[in-house]
């Protein structure tokens, strides 16, 4: 499977002073919380029901009670448990606590008696992407989340994965998830096919922002020109000059599709490099004239 995504992005404010409520009573429930605000989570009905219990971030502990007893809070600056309602308060939210946690409780023998997970999501743009064509190209906003359709269903598919530029973000066998490198933003739903990112950052993917043509003239009368771009994922690079393409009388044994060129000499001439990516194109021009002997 060929994926094929570009997320352009848009700055998001942060929100103070917002509280959320989340029922994490039930496995597997996203709730969307905004940055910088407060979220509640009822975890459970009433932490004297169970004898022990833990909550984890990712795979690390950052709650553990038994009764009504605190026994570590790694958030404690910020948080804290209402033993009554069951219910998590965390305050000040930042990117740091956007992810999965777990609840995991244990009866009065220590034996793990309970598993549920939830998921905190940055609220903010949320953006669906059709990516069941080759070559689509997504938006999201920075910090959104993105809903990417990679099929109609993964639930007939042996075994998939996705990639984000030449690096394996996902593989997934059966509705098992063997590896993912962004596992604490990220949900798969197999019924519908659907990927989805949470807090999209500039790492998932980045347009291209600046060019830089540089050309040095070579002890043979040829020219170098070298093409680099910032910022952009997958750059694609093409050269033209005078308005079409470089042919082999102008360009030495070389390719015209790489970032890096070398003219013959005597070349001069309205030279334009351009950069694209699945997000966008730049291009840099430069007036060249021959380089002296
Ligand atoms: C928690 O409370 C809800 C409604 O208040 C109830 O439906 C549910 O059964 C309770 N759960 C437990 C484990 O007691
Ligand atoms: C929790 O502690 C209360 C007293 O503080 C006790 O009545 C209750 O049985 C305890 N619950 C469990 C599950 O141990
Ligand atoms: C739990 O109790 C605290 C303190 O009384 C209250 O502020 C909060 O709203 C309650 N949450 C739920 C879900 O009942
Ligand atoms: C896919 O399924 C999930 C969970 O049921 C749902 O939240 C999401 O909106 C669905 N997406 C699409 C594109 O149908
Ligand atoms: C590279 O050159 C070949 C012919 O030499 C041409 O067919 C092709 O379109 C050129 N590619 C670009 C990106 O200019």
């Amino acid at each position: 499977m060929e994926a094929v995504i570009g997320l352009l992005f848009m700055l998001l404010g942060v929100s103070y002073g917002v509280i959320t409520h989340c029922d994490g009573r039930q496995d597997g429930v996203q709730c969307y919380v905004a940055l910088g605000g407060t979220v509640d989570i009822q975890l459970i009905n009433s932490t004297s029901e169970i004898p022990r219990y833990q909550l984890l971030k990712d795979s690390l502990k950052i709650l553990a009670g038994r009764n009504n007893t605190v026994i570590s809070n790694a958030i404690e600056h910020r948080s804290l448990i209402f033993p009554s309602n069951g219910t998590f308060r965390i305050n000040d939210l930042s990117r740091n606590d956007i992810g999965k946690y777990t609840l995991e409780t244990f009866d009065s023998d220590g034996r793990k008696s309970g598993e549920r997970t939830l998921y905190l999501f940055t609220q903010g743009v949320e953006t669906y992407c059709d990516d069941r064509q080759d070559g689509a190209q997504c938006y999201g906003a920075l910090g959104g989340t993105v809903n990417i359709q990679l099929m109609d269903s993964t639930s007939e598919i042996p075994r998939y994965q996705l990639l984000k530029d030449s690096l394996k973000i996902l593989d997934v066998r059966g509705d098992k998830v063997i590896s993912n490198t962004i596992a604490h933003r990220y949900l798969i739903f197999p019924s519908n096919g659907t990927f989805r990112i949470n807090g999209l950052s500039r790492i998932d993917i980045a347009p291209v922002s600046s060019v830089l043509l540089v050309s040095e003239c070579l002890s043979q009368g040829e020219m170098r020109v070298s093409c680099s771009s910032e910022g952009g994922d997958s750059p694609q690079y093409s050269w033209t000059l005078d308005g079409r393409t470089l042919t082999d009388a102008e360009l030495l044994p070389g390719n015209n599709e790489t970032n890096i060129i070398t003219l013959k000499h005597h070349i001069s001439g309205h030279l334009v490099c351009s950069v694209k990516n699945n997000v966008n194109s730049v291009s840099k021009e430069q007036e060249i004239s021959t380089c002296v002997e």
